[in-house]
């Protein structure tokens, strides 16, 4: 089979190949990948550039590191789906807002719960405290495809036919509206339906008190999640001279 080995634009990249009986299993080593190649099989329009090789700094100091994703962190999220009545759960931290009721999930296609997604045109999004933090992070290593993760949380189905994660404090119900598709990605453009939130986490205004709730966040660079609950000020209130 042809294929191709190399290293990525964050990742070095050594092979060592060993070979039993060589005289009847031998590798025919072809021609080495172009920047062309590599770009036709990433997307990419252009070939990304390592952060070592970019020697000068901005006129503030800062060094440009490159095209990177710097969006983080993310809150983390469980997003559960129902198929043939099986619930699946999958963690994810790609999310968007749009405008004031809608939401964007970017979910790698070849996920297990994107069928589903596909197929009702609807999902949760459950979020996660630090209670939940271990069967979350569970949720986002092992797959639907190899592994049952329906018992893996307890929930409870809402009006609009998702399971809503028992233990997650705050959960929103969501119609996919739209699917914008890029190479490797599904993303789903979403409408809130309901949100279904604890007592606990409710404050006198009626509002989502996030000093309670805690959400735990995710930051991919480092792969570590961090903790939230300090109030730092009032906006439009704190910059007031
Ligand atoms: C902290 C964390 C964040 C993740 N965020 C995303 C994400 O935003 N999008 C995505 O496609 N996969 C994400 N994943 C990976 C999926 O959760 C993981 O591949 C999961 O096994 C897919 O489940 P499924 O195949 O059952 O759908 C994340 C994993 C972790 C641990």
């Amino acid at each position: 089979m042809e294929h191709w080995h190399g290293a990525a634009p964050d990742s070095e990249f050594t092979h060592i190949g060993i070979t039993p009986k060589a005289s009847e299993n031998s590798a025919v080593w072809l021609e080495p990948v172009t920047d062309e190649d590599y770009m036709k099989a990433v997307g990419a329009e252009s070939m990304p550039v390592a952060v070592e090789s970019i020697p000068q700094k901005s006129s503030s100091e800062k060094k440009n590191i490159g095209s990177v994703l710097a969006l983080y962190p993310k809150p983390v999220t469980v997003i559960g789906t129902l198929s043939d009545g099986k619930a699946n759960f999958m963690t994810m931290t790609h999310t968007g807002i749009i405008g004031h009721d809608r939401i964007m999930l970017s979910m790698r296609k070849s996920h297990y719960s994107n069928k589903a997604a596909r197929e009702t045109r609807k999902l949760s999004v459950n979020m996660v405290d630090e209670a939940l933090l271990p069967r979350a992070d569970y949720a986002g290593t092992v797959s639907g495809t190899n592994e049952d993760k329906s018992t893996l949380f307890e929930y409870t189905i809402g009006d609009e036919g998702m399971p809503i994660i028992n233990d997650s404090p705050l959960v929103m119900e969501c119609i996919v509206e739209d699917i914008y598709e890029t190479e490797t990605f599904d993303n789903f453009i979403c409408k809130i339906a309901n949100t279904y939130a604890d007592e606990a986490i409710i404050n006198e205004d009626g509002k989502v008190d996030y000093t309670i709730l805690k959400p735990i966040l995710f930051e991919m660079p480092n792969y570590q999640y961090l903790r939230t609950g300090e109030v730092l000020g009032k906006a439009r209130t704190l910059g007031k001279k």
